[in-house]
């Protein structure tokens, strides 16, 4: 594993728990651990349950004793560590999004797609997919029980930057992030409401804002964490969105609208979508994440309204090797639930979804919003993922 606070924490807990609750072909050995400072990245080691730590993430592609390579560091080094990892042979599991850039994209795809020919499995860390009510939401529209989707409504709000004196950390300059609420929270309602859906965002008009273009810079950590420190001199600019909106449609025919933001004052990590068909509607959200609102309009009028579904059982995705029914689960068995999908997908010689492929797709969506936004929100078609070829 590359990185090891945020999702390096997070990463490593399910990397710990995976073999313990999933019966799996193979048993996870969690060999090396990689920051780039020695004192910090040993103590991680310690604390996370690694058996040894490097500074440089070389060094894990180096040795042939280990065979995933789990990149949990900012966007920035993504492409450089998964195309160095996939050309020794290494399977990889990338955080989102995919990369800073469209062409970043496009050459981890092209390089996943070689590797794969080998049996190299790789894959993105949208982890919101492997959410039990979401996967079961995705079931339950190719299904086919809420008929043809007419409408899509996706949101996912935070407030940790409202404060104009919060530091000028990675995620909010450009070189390091890719873009800013966009990239980071928009990316996960674009994969997962694509996802569900099984369509595919065509085209978009947007509106993107930056409401505090100047920041003090960080005096410790660079993570989500950072302390609000505006007592020193240096300040630097902020150099991505703070809040991204936009209108969509779905090539199956659907209108969407998404927004992303950082300002959404006391929203803490809200994330909800709803999803209207011609035959019901299905809604989930985050901060109730073992729950399904469902509203069946093929039941008798007379009974019609939204039901909420718990989704404990068994026979929910994912559930059977938890808890008891209605003993809840949480935030972090997503990425368990993710590791026991990459684990049994590389042991059995399957391809593990979300693949590179459809995270280039967000990506490419990513820069329509970021293209229609620099163009006073005109109507800008999403990219195809292969390039045309004039015959
Ligand atoms: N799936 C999710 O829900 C989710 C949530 C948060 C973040 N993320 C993604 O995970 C990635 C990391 O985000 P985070 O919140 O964990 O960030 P973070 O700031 O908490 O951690 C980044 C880590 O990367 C390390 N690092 C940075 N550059 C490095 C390099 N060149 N070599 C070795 N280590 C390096 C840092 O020291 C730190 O340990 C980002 O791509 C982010 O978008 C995903």
């Amino acid at each position: 594993m590359v990185g090891y606070a945020f999702m390096g924490a997070a990463h490593s807990q399910a990397w710990r728990t995976v073999n313990r609750v999933y019966d799996l072909p193979a048993r996870v050995r969690m060999a090396a651990i990689c920051g780039r400072d020695a004192g910090k990245v040993a103590d991680a080691a310690d604390r996370l349950g690694w058996e040894t730590y490097t500074t440089d993430w070389r060094e894990l592609i180096a040795r042939d004793d280990i065979d995933i390579v789990d990149v949990c560091t900012p966007g920035d080094s993504h492409a450089e560590i998964t195309l160095a990892a996939l050309a020794a042979g290494k399977h990889v599991l990338c955080e989102k999004p995919l990369a800073n850039s469209v062409a970043e994209a496009r050459a981890m795809t092209a390089a996943a797609a070689t590797a794969q020919a080998a049996g190299i499995r790789s894959m993105c860390g949208f982890n919101y997919r492997r959410v039990p009510a979401v996967t079961m939401m995705q079931q339950m529209v190719a299904a086919g029980r809420l008929g043809t989707i007419r409408h899509v409504r996706a949101v996912y709000l935070q407030d940790w930057i409202v404060d104009p004196q919060f530091p000028l950390v990675w995620r909010l300059q450009k070189d390091k992030a890719g873009s800013g609420a966009l990239g980071d929270i928009g990316a996960h309602i674009i994969d997962l409401t694509q996802f569900v859906t099984g369509q595919r965002i065509s085209g978009v008009s947007a509106v993107t804002e930056t409401f505090v273009k100047e920041r003090p810079l960080p005096t410790g950590s660079s993570g989500l964490a950072a302390t609000v420190d505006g007592s020193g001199p240096a300040t630097g600019q902020v150099t991505v969105d703070d809040a991204a909106i936009f209108l969509a449609r779905l090539d199956g025919g659907g209108l969407a609208t998404y927004e992303a933001s950082r300002f959404a004052t006391g929203r803490k990590n809200a994330l909800r979508v709803e999803i209207n068909g011609s035959l019901g509607t299905l809604v989930f959200d985050l901060e109730r994440l073992n729950e399904l609102e469902f509203y069946d309009a093929t039941r008798p009028a007379a009974e019609q309204g939204f039901s909420r579904i718990l989704v404990t059982e068994g026979d929910h995705p994912y559930m059977s090797a938890w808890w008891p029914p209605g003993h809840i689960i949480g935030y972090e068995h997503s990425f368990t639930h993710q590791m026991r999908d990459l684990v049994e997908a590389v042991a059995t010689g399957a391809d593990p979804a979300p693949s590179f492929a459809d995270a280039l797709q967000v990506q490419l969506v990513l820069d329509a919003v970021e293209r229609s936004a620099r163009l006073g929100s005109a109507w800008t078609e999403v990219e195809p993922a292969l390039a045309q070829v004039a015959v």
